[in-house]
């Protein structure tokens, strides 16, 4: 088994590198209102990022909105900087976890895995950067299951919705799952919403760069998983999905690597059957499908330039349409966000067999909870490193470079998503 210490070796469980991120902030906030589920009931944590001043005044503000007044003197700070390998390497000798929210990964990702692998602190992130994830688990797999460490990408709204959700499925499915649709809705408040320019940059990179994508891959020399029950079908790159009642695209982010990522690590290392997976999300109605296809062959063309990244990089909500915004979302606003994630399920019944003709089983399950980004996500996160500190014997025995479903399997996670607002349930 991988090593999970303690604070009595290491001075911190967690450590929030990044906290001074519009991301990062709530992370600080969620894990100062769970820190009575570290181990024994108690978590060492502390803050890092390369502005001191911004440190602090990230410990106030959350010190003010939970109104904790303790955080202001409890909770240490540690500068580290991406550029500078010595201080990121101090930063990981001190932590059990790192929960690296500093993106875009692409740029600033691979020195703090690679110092978490030298230095023993496990990793964990909220990258929704297919590329980034691929090839930290094509480059540190090996030295992090010598380190016995854990190096866990996208705990964020990317991918563990998804990942876990489709696991719940297979779990919850009485009989044999074969293939998964998922069907996002994200439902904004009366106050509307959007997301911080963070997530765009890395978008507009990630497409960017999209070719290289493929090239990693190769690299990886995998044999294609095996097809179980009927073929998923292949949807259009716009359609009405009658799931979720409106216009309905393929979703671009990370989800579908990280599903398929996960699939493959529990057919090859335990002999499950893999679940194919497809995932879409919804637009809207036909108001909302002429502003996207607007948006996106401007974004289209845009990202292939560095003039043109440059201009979307500079005007989020311009190019957005609002949905990104260089200020991100209000609080009243994210209170009022939500999101329904919907799986539709089929397989083979107990008792059908699943070496003849096509599969009659179906299942529909259902992952909701609260805005996705910055109150979602710092939730998965927190639980994700939590699982990780209280649950080491349901773990793989092996460090790696996992996904949240290749690692999380066997634990509790989804049980303490969902008494955290996350929601799995069958419908
Ligand atoms: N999975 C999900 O669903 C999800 C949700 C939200 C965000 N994310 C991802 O999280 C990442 C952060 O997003 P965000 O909106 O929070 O971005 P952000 O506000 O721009 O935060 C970036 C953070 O990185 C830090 N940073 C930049 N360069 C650094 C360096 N050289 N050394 C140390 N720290 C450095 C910044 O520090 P300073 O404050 O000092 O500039 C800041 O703390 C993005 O990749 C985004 O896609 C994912």
């Amino acid at each position: 088994m991988a090593r999970v210490e303690t604070s009595s070796s290491r001075p911190y469980h967690l450590v929030i590198f990044g906290a001074s991120g519009f991301t990062g902030q709530f992370v600080v906030e969620e894990v100062a209102r769970t820190a009575s589920e570290g181990p024994k009931g108690n978590l060492k944590w502390a803050v890092a990022g390369r502005s001191k001043s911004k440190l602090e005044k990230v410990v106030e503000q959350a010190a003010g909105a939970l109104s904790k007044p303790e955080l202001r003197t409890e909770v240490d700070i540690i500068v580290a900087d991406v550029e500078e390998p010595d201080s990121l390497a101090a930063m990981c000798k001190q932590a059990v976890i790192v929960l690296n929210c500093v993106g875009p990964y692409r740029f600033y990702g691979e020195p703090v895995v690679k110092a978490c692998v030298e230095n023993g602190a496990h990793h964990i992130d909220i990258s929704g950067e297919p590329q980034f994830l691929e090839s930290m688990q094509l480059n540190y797999s090996s030295q992090a299951a010598e380190k016995g460490v854990y190096i866990i990408g996208s705990c964020g709204f990317d991918s563990i919705p998804a990942d876990m959700g489709v696991l719940y499925t297979r779990d919850q499915f009485k009989g044999t799952l074969t293939a998964v649709e998922s069907f996002l809705t994200v439902s904004a408040g009366p106050d509307g919403g959007c997301i911080h320019e963070g997530t765009w940059q890395s978008a507009i990179y990630g497409f960017a760069d999209s070719q290289k994508l493929q090239s990693l891959r190769r690299q990886f020399n995998h044999k294609p998983l095996p097809t179980v029950g009927s073929k998923i079908k292949r949807r259009g790159a716009l359609f009405y999905s009658n799931e979720i009642q409106q216009y309905t695209v393929p979703f671009m982010g990370s989800d579908p690597s990280v599903v398929k990522r996960t699939q493959r690590f529990l057919t090859e290392e335990h002999g499950a059957t893999p679940v194919q997976y497809g995932a879409y999300a919804g637009v809207g109605g036909i108001g909302s499908v002429i502003k996207l296809m607007f948006a996106g062959m401007m974004f289209w063309f845009l990202v292939k330039f560095s003039f043109g990244r440059n201009l979307l990089i500079k005007h989020p909500e311009f190019f957005s349409f609002g949905l990104f915004s260089k200020a991100g979302p209000t609080r009243k606003q994210m209170e009022g966000a939500s999101f329904q994630f919907a799986l539709y399920g089929e397989g083979y019944t107990d008792g059908e067999d699943p070496s003849q003709g096509k599969p009659s089983g179906k299942i529909r399950t259902l992952v909701q909870g609260p805005e996705p980004g910055y109150v979602a996500t710092p939730i998965a996160m927190v639980q994700a490193a939590l699982t990780i500190l209280n649950e080491s014997t349901a773990l793989p025995k092996k460090g790696g470079v996992y996904t949240p479903g290749a690692v999380f399997a066997k634990t509790t996670l989804v049980d303490r998503l969902n008494k955290h607002g996350i929601q799995f349930s069958v419908i």
